[in-house]
């Protein structure tokens, strides 16, 4: 019995479950990604814990085993093994240490006698395998044919803008082509680069991401390309940098639109030359790693007004994909509502909450300006926040309700501004007045009407002086 929760796993043809690498001795895994895509699944390969978490965090339905080093397995709270347990409670985690590995599943440990990880492994990927297929005959024989997909791996969504993005990055299988995504804040991004590299023929080698906007511009080149040791007063050691240790792999550089200018000119000349040096180093060093770069900010503009190079702009924007907010994809977020649902609820060992109308109504309607991360955000607070797992008005934040009326109907009250604009302080009195005529004075039915809390009203009616206007 290797995987008691396999039905969780909500595969679709062609997305194979996956193992989660979390070390960074890749000289010791090298050839475990090989052997693992041998086996049907798909590796994918981080470097720390951190990133661990990430991918367990907006994936956790498909990884299926994690392996993971010893040093991480510490059994105290807030470690990794113990998050890892809680976000993904299918997944089998295979510890390994020098004592030989050892395998955590479904509450037990089970100790390995064996010397060779890959036939430990190769037994728990049988297992896997074989529970797998049986569930993908049951599947097959259900599937109906589907003109727009509802998922493609991890990510979610039916919209047409969705469906896009699926089609280029199953063009991008088989080739190593520089990719710039554009999209806002919270569209989904970084997924869609961790897919773009689990689904092309480089998923055996790791995938790196850096955030070229958080870290200062003195530590990013060494952060890149590495350094000697001696290089700058704090450099005790030779450091790799990212293109070093991504060889043969995926580097994702988000917010690409923040790199500092002089290491745009350095990053310009590595794609071009796929050689570099380490920081205060003059051995040439070969690399052999696929860019996607990323950003939330409109690069072309920033191109035009000369913060970011043209020419290093035209070397990544090789196959562009942009991902529309979500707002402009509205279908996508009942699918998107329930997932999270799900997630959040599994992780936080609560039944499925049972949502109001009213409060489905507010979910469905809003803008989501911080797009899918913020839906993922508020269903979170959203179970959180609701004991028990029922659901009702209240637990919605303010301003969603607020926004999500605003994002429904607009009043029509406001064709055309006059020229010189108007002051908000006068709108506001004026509906005031107008509304509490409306009620005749009656101060608890315009609140309501205003959809503000009585005491905002009686505070704004002292602004404007309007305390004894007629009112009961
Ligand atoms: N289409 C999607 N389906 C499922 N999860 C998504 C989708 N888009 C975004 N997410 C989730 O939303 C969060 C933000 O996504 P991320 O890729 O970090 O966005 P970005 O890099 O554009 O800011 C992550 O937890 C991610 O897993
Ligand atoms: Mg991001």
């Amino acid at each position: 019995m290797i995987c008691s929760e396999i039905e969780t796993f909500k595969q679709l043809k062609g997305n194979k479950p996956l193992v989660l690498i979390v070390d960074d001795r890749y000289r010791t895994f090298q050839s475990l990604p090989q052997f693992i895509s041998s086996k049907d699944f798909d590796p994918l390969w981080v470097a720390d814990e951190q990133q661990g978490l990430a991918v367990l965090n907006s994936q956790s339905n498909t990884v299926s085993i994690i392996i993971i080093d010893i040093k991480s397995a510490e059994m105290g709270g807030g470690g990794f093994f113990q998050k890892a347990r809680r976000i993904a409670p299918h997944a089998a985690i295979l510890i390994t240490g020098p004592m030989g590995p050892f395998l955590y599943q479904g509450g037990g440990f089970y100790e390995y006698s064996g010397p060779s990880l890959k036939r430990d492994l190769n037994t728990i990927l049988m297992g896997i395998a074989q529970k797998m297929g049986a569930k993908d005959r049951h599947e097959k024989r259900q599937s109906k044919p589907d003109e727009h997909r509802h998922r493609f791996g991890v990510i979610i969504g039916k919209s047409r803008g969705i469906n896009a993005v699926y089609q280029l990055i199953e063009n991008l299988k088989h080739t190593s082509a520089t990719v710039l995504i554009q999209g806002e804040s919270g569209t989904g991004k970084e997924l869609v680069a961790q897919t773009i590299c689990q689904t092309s023929t480089r998923k055996n080698f790791p995938f790196m991401a850096i955030n070229c906007g958080a870290i200062p511009a003195s530590l990013m080149e060494s952060e890149l390309f590495g350094h000697e040791r001696g290089a700058f007063t704090s450099a005790m050691q030779q450091r790799k940098g990212k293109f070093e240790i991504a060889s043969g792999g995926t580097l994702f550089l988000d917010e690409i639109g923040e790199l500092d200018k002089s290491l745009q000119v350095k990053l310009l000349r590595v794609l071009q030359e796929k050689e570099f040096q380490r920081v205060g180093g003059n051995v040439t060093i070969k690399t052999d790693v696929r860019i996607i770069a990323a950003t939330s900010q409109d690069l072309k503009k920033d191109v035009k007004s000369g913060r970011f190079r043209d020419d290093l702009f035209y070397r990544l924007n090789v196959v562009p994909i942009t991902i529309p907010p979500l707002r402009d994809r509205r279908e996508d977020i009942p699918l998107l509502l329930n997932h999270f649902l799900e997630v959040y609820a599994r992780e936080m060992d609560m039944p499925l909450p049972v949502m109001t109308e009213e409060v489905k109504d507010a979910l469905l309607s809003y803008s989501y300006p911080g797009n899918v991360r913020e839906l993922a955000n508020i269903v979170e607070r959203l179970l959180v926040t609701c004991p028990g797992g029922e659901s009702i008005i209240q637990y919605l934040p303010e301003e969603l309700c607020q926004k999500a009326g605003m994002a429904i109907h607009s009043t029509g009250l406001i064709n055309q501004l006059p020229e010189g604009g108007v002051r908000l302080q006068d709108v506001e009195k004026e509906l005031l007045v107008k509304t509490l005529e409306m009620t005749n004075g009656n101060k608890l039915a315009a609140a309501k009407m205003l959809g503000i809390t009585r005491r905002l009203l009686y505070l704004r009616l002292s602004e404007y002086g309007l305390s004894s206007s007629k009112c009961h």
